[in-house]
């Protein structure tokens, strides 16, 4: 009889079998479909495991310390942060265009992988948290999916790794089922969608420190008021965006002129199509507060009103 812990107990099996002495390498972004890839991997293989977690710089507040916590300090996983800020940056200086951005990032992010990866000695295999969906979706043969544009973990095809693919026969809902059987905690096994470009391209425009910031502070402040709100689980994705845009507000006597914030809160199924979410204006205005009130450079915040189509759930 198929059941959740039977499946765990097969594919520990199965791991254990297909590795034997040798060692696998995982691309952990913190997001669902690879942290559980690793939790399995980890309790098949223990330290013959090793993570690599790429910061590009474009992760929301906090998220670095908090996969590096979890994994590292929890599951005791070996973890390899790789600070690549400065390089994406680098990269990201002057270009304004959201498909050069998305370009830019992707690649950057395989040249920083595989640059890292051959450090490590003696990696024979490389785990995926490939679901039954993305192959259905690519059309193509298992070992060779690489989500490309949907997932910046999209990895080289030419490299020199045995692929595995443990959640390949499981739909999203159930890989949620078997990151909770494996003690993931719920604020990843129910983490809203996280673009890999990340706030990359919640930034419009030219990338800089300091509207990086702006993006990073408001959309903490969004979380941590829609989470006090209790509606977390209801509103499938939800995030500010930074407008490359300012206008004249006042404060105090003083007239001053600074950056409009965008929130944009959607209920969906799939991110085919969405809903704006009914968000209560009395949660709205709180949030509104917050963001004018504690981010710098900010006096006007605006709600997003539409749905997909015509508009993108993204701004960029
Ligand atoms: P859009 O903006 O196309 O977004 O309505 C639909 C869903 O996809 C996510 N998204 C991305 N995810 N890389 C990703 O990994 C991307 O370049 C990308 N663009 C959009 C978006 O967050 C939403 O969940």
């Amino acid at each position: 009889e198929w059941s959740m812990k039977n499946f765990v107990d097969e594919q520990v099996e199965e791991i254990r079998e297909q590795v034997g002495e040798k060692n696998v390498l995982c691309a952990l972004s913190g997001g669902v479909d690879s942290s559980v890839v690793a939790a399995l991997i980890h309790k098949a293989i223990g330290d013959q495991l090793t993570c690599m977690f790429i910061d590009h710089g474009l992760l929301r507040k906090n998220e670095a310390d908090s996969v590096m916590k979890t994994f590292g300090e929890d599951f005791h996983m070996n973890i390899i942060k790789i600070d690549a800020k400065e390089r994406f940056l680098g990269k990201l200086e002057g270009v304004s265009d959201p498909e050069e951005k998305r370009k830019i990032i992707g690649n950057e992010f395989i040249y920083v992988f595989e640059e890292e990866a051959n450090k490590l000695k003696d990696m024979d295999f490389l785990a995926q948290g490939t679901l039954y969906t993305d192959i259905i979706e690519s059309g193509t043969d298992t070992a060779q999916t690489i989500k490309s544009h949907h997932n910046v973990g999209g990895l080289p095809e030419d490299m020199q790794f045995d692929l595995i693919e443990p959640l390949n026969s499981l739909f999203k809902d159930e890989v949620r089922k078997l990151g909770t059987e494996l003690g993931v905690p719920d604020e990843i096994v129910w983490r809203q969608p996280f673009p890999g470009p990340g706030l990359g391209i919640r930034v419009l425009g030219e990338i800089t420190d300091e509207k990086l910031e702006i993006v990073r502070e408001s959309d903490a402040i969004l979380r941590e008021e829609i989470a006090n709100a209790g509606l977390d689980r209801e509103i499938w994705q939800y995030f500010t965006a930074l407008p490359n845009m300012r206008s004249v507000g006042v404060m105090g006597d003083a007239r001053t002129y600074d950056y409009t914030v965008g929130i944009r809160a959607v209920t969906s199924v799939d991110g085919m199509t969405s809903d704006w979410a009914r968000i209560p204006y009395d949660i709205l205005e709180k949030i509104s507060t917050r963001i004018v009130n504690e981010v710098n450079h900010v006096n006007r915040v605006v709600y997003d009103i539409t749905s997909k189509p015509p508009a993108t759930i993204e701004w960029e």
